[in-house]
């Protein structure tokens, strides 16, 4: 592994490693035992989007680490002025260890990782949200046990979370379920890898998606980027909603998770999202540690 582009490219025994990683990591944390694993070496981190989760952690993660992360708004870099992006890569090669960007554009981060000679890591496209998907699954596996033969589904926008959902959900043999509004579904080409390599289902049938889910998962209606769509989303993803009924139709003892940020009374309920906090914010918490343990995995 040389890369986090996406998590197609990653195979289940290098997933499964990452997440025994960032099992190992957070015990270290917690029990204040020093993992310098990372001394001296630098993180790029590119933004062309908002951020506090990716920001953040990765930004602790590699002081834990004991390297460093400088936050590189595109806006203040040439890049945002036009640079291309194969010559950044070829600078920011001579300087960094690594590099994390969020951008729009899957095709950028592949180009740098194509013209860079550092590890690159995806942290959110319009395609993929590998980083928050590996601790999803730190997250349902420290709860579950196994991830093989869980069933997962997915309700709302077929957008990036969707998108990696499916990838590591399918790459862990997880039963993959979801339900979106037809001209919102996930990628074509990943659902039809999906479909040929597990248990994979989509429909615009809510509580037939959520039929014995072992977990549930959701995300905003309206993605960073689509912000002048949000009107006519909402619209359209009215009924796509975790809800009372959603957990009903689900396993008695379902776990529910969001990425976050949240947009309370849109895809979930106030009720449902508190009644699940603890659940979701040691999600958000696990973003840190399966973050460090792919900077470990890439760059140690
Ligand atoms: N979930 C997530 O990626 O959050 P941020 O946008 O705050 O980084
Ligand atoms: N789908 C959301 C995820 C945010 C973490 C977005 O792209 O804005």
């Amino acid at each position: 592994m040389n890369h986090l582009l996406k998590l197609t490219d990653l195979s289940t025994a290098e997933i499964l490693d990452i997440l025994d990683t960032a099992d190992r990591l957070k015990y270290q944390k917690k029990h204040g035992i020093e993992h310098h694993y990372l001394k001296g070496k630098a993180l790029g981190m590119i933004f062309r989007k908002s951020s506090t989760r990716t920001r953040v952690s990765f930004e602790v993660g590699m002081y834990d680490l004991g390297g460093t992360a400088l936050f590189l708004s595109s806006q203040d870099l040439q890049i945002g002025r036009g640079e291309p992006v194969q010559d950044t890569a070829r600078v920011l090669s001579r300087y960094l260890d690594g590099i994390m960007i969020r951008t729009f554009d899957q095709e950028e981060v592949e180009a740098l990782a194509e013209h860079g000679s550092i590890p690159i890591i995806n942290g959110l496209t319009d395609y993929c949200h590998p980083c928050q998907v590996l601790a999803d699954l730190m997250t349902v596996r420290e709860r579950r046990g196994d991830l093989a033969g869980q069933k997962m589904c997915y309700i709302g926008d077929g957008n990036n979370m969707c998108n990696s959902l499916i990838a590591g959900g399918i790459k862990t043999g997880m039963k993959v379920s979801v339900a979106c509004p037809q001209e919102y579904a996930p990628d074509a080409e990943l659902m039809k890898w999906a479909a040929e390599n597990g248990a994979f289902t989509c429909t615009r049938n809510i509580l037939e998606a959520a039929a014995d889910a072992d977990v549930l998962f959701t995300d905003v209606w309206a993605s960073m980027g689509q912000e002048s769509e949000a009107e006519q989303r909402k619209k359209v993803f009215k009924g796509y909603q975790i809800n009372d009924a959603v957990v009903a139709a689900a396993k008695p003892d379902v776990m529910v998770q969001h990425c976050l940020p949240a947009h309370r009374e849109e895809e979930i309920t106030e009720k449902v999202f508190e009644a699940h906090a603890d659940e979701i914010f040691e999600e958000a918490e696990n973003r840190l540690h399966a973050q460090k343990a792919v900077m470990v995995k890439l760059m140690a």
